[in-house]
């Protein structure tokens, strides 16, 4: 069974109190139980981790990526949070692990401030999920299973 790699950037540990208007009441612990159930249901295995520090983020892109080569894992769910609209260095780690990436975004960032337009991350995406909420993680983990489908 290959590993989904559910990674969480900046400020995601505070999902459920931070503005729950824009990011909803459910916690960074729902999250994770909603992607074992989606990963449950999709043949996959969770690794699911957040951190507030890029290059500890760098570091897991490039595990994921040696463990896509050796057959293990199916890719990356990857939610950058703020270091989406800010970091080469993460569009780089991508790129260089030669990783399956899918961006996620529980809000609509498109719908937002200008500032959170731009993505780094996009042009190294497979696909990118926007705006639906949490939910959106059972999504994705539906599609990175659908990709790592043999034709
Ligand atoms: C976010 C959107 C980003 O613009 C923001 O900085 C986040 C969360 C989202 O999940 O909607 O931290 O990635």
């Amino acid at each position: 069974m290959k590993t989904a790699f559910v990674l969480n950037g900046p400020n995601l540990n505070l999902l459920g109190s931070r503005e729950p208007t824009v990011y909803g009441h459910q916690t960074l612990a729902d999250v994770q139980a909603l992607c074992e159930r989606a990963c449950a249901a999709n043949g996959l295995k969770l690794e699911f981790r957040q951190s507030n520090h890029e290059g500890e983020l760098v570091d897991w892109i490039h595990e994921a990526g040696r463990q896509q080569a050796a057959g293990k894992a199916a890719g990356v769910i990857l939610n950058a949070g703020a270091y989406t609209h800010t970091s080469i260095a993460l569009h780089d780690a991508v790129k260089g692990a030669g990783v399956t990436l899918i961006e996620l975004h529980i809000s609509n960032v498109h719908a937002r401030e200008a500032f959170r337009h731009h993505s780094y991350l996009s042009p190294v995406a497979q696909a990118v999920m926007a705006g639906f909420g949490v939910n959106g993680y059972a999504l994705a983990v539906a599609g990175l299973a659908q990709m790592d489908a043999p034709a």
